[in-house]
């Protein structure tokens, strides 16, 4: 990595989590920064619950550009906000606050990160699809979100606990035909939307490193050999469920892209510059591909 030069012109950015070392957007950002000789610098800030309201300040009174919020804050920081756009309000939950003007804008970039990997990595599109999204939690919601502001025809939202998949359907169901359902097989619901599906988007946290060795939730003998699977766990890169899906003949999206699309358009809220998108994508790939044996 390149030296960091700072000067009395440097602009900040940074991600608040906690915990926050195992974050990878310091990475990307900085090598985007250095790669287009930008004078901005991204720094991890690990912020405790308790300390939110005050770190939401910090940004203010420090003039920092813009930060990431990740695990637990998404929720919790949109109170100390003073806008919040559309689709983080349908999602409930901010990934991108930007500092304009004295004010904290809101934004949700993980549904769109995920659309945008979609688009660049496999040439397809949401709009009139039929999808699956297995899973309920936060990064379903943001999918789901994303999937129906984009126009896709149909979607299923499969889960274990079925309530949880419910409150999902029913977030978004003024944009799409949502639908929730049992991640049951013996459902004939289940079965016959998993034949029906074009596009099967994983989002549990199944198959992540260190349990990477247990069989998909998903039946991909189900699956129309002719739908994309794709899978957001992105360590490994190559689930069980991506391997399997391959073997059956599917195309698969595997899960760094929505992470380094996210970081992208976060990027580009934040600093009003387009994103090296290759350059992050690239970025984080190699460092998956550098610390994967350590995971293994
Ligand atoms: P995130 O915010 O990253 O999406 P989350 O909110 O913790 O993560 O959600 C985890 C998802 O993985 C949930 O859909 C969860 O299912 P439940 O709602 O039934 O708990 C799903 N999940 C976790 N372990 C699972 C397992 N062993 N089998 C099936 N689904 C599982």
């Amino acid at each position: 990595m390149n030296p960091v030069k700072l000067t009395g012109k440097t602009k900040v950015a940074g991600v608040f989590g906690d915990p926050v070392e195992h974050s990878l957007s310091p990475l990307m950002h900085n090598a985007a920064y250095a790669s287009l000789g930008m004078d901005w610098v991204y720094v991890p800030f690990h912020v405790k619950a308790e300390a939110l309201a005050a770190a939401v300040q910090g940004v203010r009174a420090l003039g920092i550009a813009g930060v990431n919020v990740t695990v637990p804050h998404k929720v919790a920081v949109m109170e100390h906000l003073d806008e919040i756009d559309e689709e983080a309000r349908l999602i409930g939950a901010v990934n991108t606050v930007v500092h304009r003007e004295g004010r904290l804008l809101g934004y949700n970039t993980d549904g769109r990160g995920f659309l945008r990997s979609l688009e660049r990595e496999t040439g397809r599109t949401p709009r009139g699809a039929s999808v699956m999204i297995v899973g309920a939690g936060g990064a379903a919601l943001a999918i789901a979100a994303s999937l129906a502001l984009a126009g896709a025809r149909r979607l299923w939202v499969v889960n274990r606990t079925l309530e949880k998949a419910q409150a999902v359907a029913k977030r978004v169901a003024a944009r799409v035909l949502a639908r929730a359902l049992p991640l049951d097989e013996s459902d004939p619901a289940f079965r016959r939307a998993l034949r029906e599906a074009e596009i099967i988007i994983h989002t549990t946290s199944v198959g992540m490193y260190p349990h990477h060795d247990v069989p998909p939730v998903v039946p991909v003998e189900a699956i129309d050999p002719a739908a994309l699977v794709c899978d957001i766990v992105y360590r490994p890169r190559q689930t069980a469920l991506i391997r399997a899906a391959r073997e059956r003949g599917c195309a698969v999206l595997t899960g760094e892209g929505m992470l380094a699309f996210q970081g992208a358009i976060a990027f580009e809220l934040i600093t009003g510059h387009r994103a090296p998108e290759a350059l992050m994508l690239d970025t984080l790939r190699r460092h998956l591909a550098e610390t994967e044996c350590e995971s293994r």
